[in-house]
C-alpha cells in the first residue's frame, strides 16, 4: 500500500534535490562496474583490429588482442566479457559443424583469456547464426528452422564451450527446450558448476542490425526470425518463456533488447526475483554513437543515463558495448 503523500508545503520535494549532498542520500540505485558484462567480437589472425563501420569505437580482435581486451576489462573491475566470433565465410556451413569444433575461433579465445585472465568470467554465444550458411540461429531444412535437431548441436557446441573453460553459456537462439537438453548434458558431462544464461526473452528485434555486420551474418541471412524469436507487442509470453528457462536449469535469464523493453525487465524481476540482465544491443548502442558524433547528444551523460535505466528497471546487470567507456566514467566519479 503506497503512503499518502502530504501536499506542497508540508511536502516539498526539491528539498532533497537541492544540494549533491542530498541528491545523493535520496538516491535509490547505483550504477556499479560490477553491473557490466563487455560483448567482444573475435576474428582470425594475430594483432588484427577490424573497426566495425556500424558500431563506431568498436573491433572484431584477433585472440591476442582479445586476451588484452580482457586484461583491460578485468583491470576496470568488469566481472565477465561475452565472446561472439565472427567465422570466415568458407567455414559456413548448412550443418554449422564449426559450432562445435574444440578449436573454433570462439572456443580457442575462451582457452586464451581463462589461461592468461583466470579472474573474469567468460560468457559465451550458444547460437548457429555465425556459422550458419543461411544465417539463421537454428538448422534449416526446406525453410523450415528445425528445433529439436537445432537443439540437439547446440548441446555439442554448449558442452565444447564448457570444456574449453567457459564460466557461462549463453543459449540465443529462442529454441524450445535447450536450457533443459543443456543442462542434463553439462551434468551428464561433469559441467555442474557451468552457469546458463538464458537469452529467454528475447524479441525478433531490427535493433540488431549493427551486430549481424559485425559477426558477418547480414549477407547470408534469408527471411527472418521471427518463427523463434518473440513478436515485440508481447509481454505475458515474455514471463512464461522466463519461468519455462528457469524451470529448466537456467541460473540468469535476459531480456533483449534492452531499451525499448524495461518494461518486461521490470516484470521480469519483480515476478521472480532471479539474476536479471538486459542485452543493450548494436542498434542501441548505433544510435546514441551516431547521435553523439553529430553533436546532437551528450554521449557520455547519454550512456550512463541510458545504464543507470537498466538498474531502475530492476536488472542485476548489463550486456553492453559501452563497458569500457562506461567503467571508466564510473571510476572516475561520474556514474
Ligand atoms: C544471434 C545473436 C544476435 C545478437 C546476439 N546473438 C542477433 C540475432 O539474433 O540476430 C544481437 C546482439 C546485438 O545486436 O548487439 N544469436
Amino acid at each position: 500500500m503506497r503512503p499518502t503523500v502530504a501536499p506542497t508545503p508540508i511536502s516539498r520535494f526539491r528539498r532533497l534535490r537541492r544540494t549533491p549532498a542530498l541528491r545523493a542520500l535520496a538516491q535509490e540505485r547505483v550504477l556499479s562496474v560490477n553491473d557490466l558484462i563487455w560483448p567482444l567480437f573475435v576474428r582470425d589472425g594475430v594483432a588484427v583490429r577490424e573497426p566495425i563501420a556500424s558500431m563506431p569505437g568498436v573491433e572484431r580482435l584477433s585472440v591476442d588482442l582479445i586476451v588484452k581486451a580482457a586484461e583491460d576489462a578485468a583491470a576496470l573491475g568488469i566481472p565477465a566479457v561475452c565472446l561472439f566470433p565472427y567465422t570466415d565465410p568458407s567455414k559456413k556451413t548448412e550443418l554449422c559443424e564449426e559450432a562445435w569444433n574444440p578449436d573454433n575461433l570462439a572456443n580457442r579465445a575462451i582457452r586464451a583469456i581463462k589461461a592468461e585472465v583466470p579472474e573474469i568470467a567468460v560468457m559465451t554465444d550458444v547460437a548457429l547464426d555465425p556459422y550458419n550458411a543461411n544465417g539463421h540461429d537454428g538448422l534449416v531444412r526446406d525453410g523450415i528452422i528445425l528445433n529439436d535437431e537445432t537443439v540437439e548441436a547446440l548441446v555439442k557446441m554448449a558442452l565444447a564451450q564448457a570444456e574449453s573453460g567457459a564460466d557461462i553459456l549463453g543459449p540465443s537462439d529462442m529454441m524450445d527446450g535447450r536450457i533443459r537438453a543443456m543442462r542434463e548434458a553439462l551434468e551428464a558431462a561433469g559441467h555442474k558448476d557451468v552457469a546458463i544464461m538464458s537469452y529467454a526473452a528475447k524479441y525478433a528485434s531490427a535493433f540488431y542490425g549493427p551486430f549481424r555486420d559485425a559477426v558477418g551474418a547480414s549477407g547470408a541471412l534469408k527471411g527472418d526470425k521471427k518463427t523463434y524469436q518473440m513478436n515485440p507487442a508481447n509481454s505475458d509470453e515474455a514471463v512464461r518463456l522466463i519461468e519455462r528457462d528457469l524451470m529448466e536449469g537456467a541460473d540468469m535469464v535476459m531480456v533483449k533488447p534492452g531499451m525499448a523493453y524495461l518494461d518486461i525487465c521490470h516484470r521480469v524481476k519483480t515476478e521472480f526475483g532471479a539474476p536479471t540482465y538486459a542485452y543493450q544491443v548494436s542498434g542501441e548502442y548505433a544510435m546514441i554513437k551516431a547521435a553523439a558524433q553529430n553533436g546532437w547528444i551528450d554521449g557520455p551523460k547519454v550512456m550512463l543515463e541510458s545504464l543507470m535505466a537498466f538498474r531502475r528497471a530492476g536488472c542485476d546487470g548489463v550486456l553492453t558495448y559501452f563497458a569500457p567507456e562506461a567503467a571508466r566514467a564510473i571510476r572516475a566519479g561520474q556514474g
